[in-house]
């Protein structure tokens, strides 16, 4: 999906144009992958109000994954979400998806760091659906594995972890799938280029712990927090792959994909293929929240100040 360019992009504390935000191409990051990001989307309600998705939870892996790299940032939790309500209201634009991300600059280039400068850049813009199929994904089992432990750190969310997504993406969609899931080095199942994965059976929820090469994702903790308030037995265990071709149910979750059912994988079809009662609960619990419909009783939305859509019958 092509980016449309907003006005604004926060830079080190200050807003800059849009297309002044550029970078030498002898910048560390460059040449090391050597960046930490996140993925937030700000939702619009039905009652009028605009509300960025967990934000400080986003704002605090982004210090996590800089802590993991050693990368200091110089912004506290709460200033960085700060930032990130600022450049949202600045360019006026809901719904969107907000990209904060911090890299190593322009100073040495041997692989050491170090003494590269940090720098820091929060960009917004509009964005749809991420995982292709209103009807359910299509997807396959990677031929390529996730991030061994001790090598990528999978808890952080860098630049560099995403060559290994890429690879598990483009093979996906060159055979025809919308995306790939991929297994861990032991052959479990870990997770998708750019999502989480849950399956149900059962009438039992499961998704795979930390420990099988995932990303901590914050969709998946809302989906944990969801179905705990629901009744919806959880478990969190290392799963075969074989589990995903006998499941009843199966969905990814992601910012950018929010919460999207899995209709087949590697051409066998989930359940009946249709989106199951389970997936269909969590489903509108989570948009019931994000879209306003229901009271949003974790406080999971961070209000912005910007003129959004009449409200519903208004
Ligand atoms: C590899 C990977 N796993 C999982 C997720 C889901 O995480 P979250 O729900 O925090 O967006 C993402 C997206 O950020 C991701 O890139």
């Amino acid at each position: 999906m092509a980016i449309q360019p907003t006005q604004n992009i926060w830079h080190n504390g200050n807003l800059i144009p849009w297309d002044q935000a550029n970078i030498h191409v002898m910048s560390h990051v460059v040449h090391y992958g050597s960046s930490v990001f996140e993925g937030i989307r700000c939702y619009e309600q039905q009652n009028g109000t605009a509300g960025v998705f967990r934000l400080p939870e986003h704002s605090a892996r982004l210090l996590d994954s800089a802590k993991i790299y050693r990368m200091p940032l110089p912004y506290t939790e709460a200033q960085l979400s700060a930032a990130i309500v600022d450049v949202i209201e600045a360019n006026g634009i809901t719904p969107c998806y907000i990209r904060p991300i911090a890299f190593r600059g322009y100073g040495e280039i041997g692989v050491n760091p170090l003494k590269s400068p940090v720098e820091v850049y929060i960009a917004n813009f509009p964005w749809g659906k991420y995982v292709p199929g209103n009807e359910g994904a299509d997807v396959c089992i990677s031929s390529w594995s996730r991030l061994a432990p001790n090598t990528m750190p999978s808890l952080a969310k860098a630049g560099a972890n995403y060559m290994n997504s890429q690879l598990i993406r483009m093979e996906a969609e060159i055979n025809g799938y919308s995306e790939g899931i991929a297994l861990d080095v032991n052959g479990y199942l870990s997770e998708g280029s750019g999502e989480n994965l849950f399956l149900v059976r059962g009438g039992v929820l499961y998704t795979t712990p930390l420990a099988n090469s995932v990303l901590n994702g914050i969709t998946r903790s809302s989906i944990l927090t969801l179905a705990k308030q629901l009744g919806i037995p959880v478990v969190e265990q290392a799963l075969p792959r074989e589990m995903l071709y006998i499941c009843d149910e199966a969905f990814f979750t992601g910012t950018a994909a929010e919460v999207t059912h899995l209709r087949s994988v590697d051409r066998i079809l989930v359940g009946d293929g249709t989106m199951g009662p389970v997936t269909t609960a969590l489903h509108k619990a989570f948009f019931d929240i994000v879209n306003g419909l229901t009271p949003d009783r974790y406080n999971w939305l961070t209000p912005v100040k910007v003129r959004v859509a009449e409200p519903v019958g208004a």
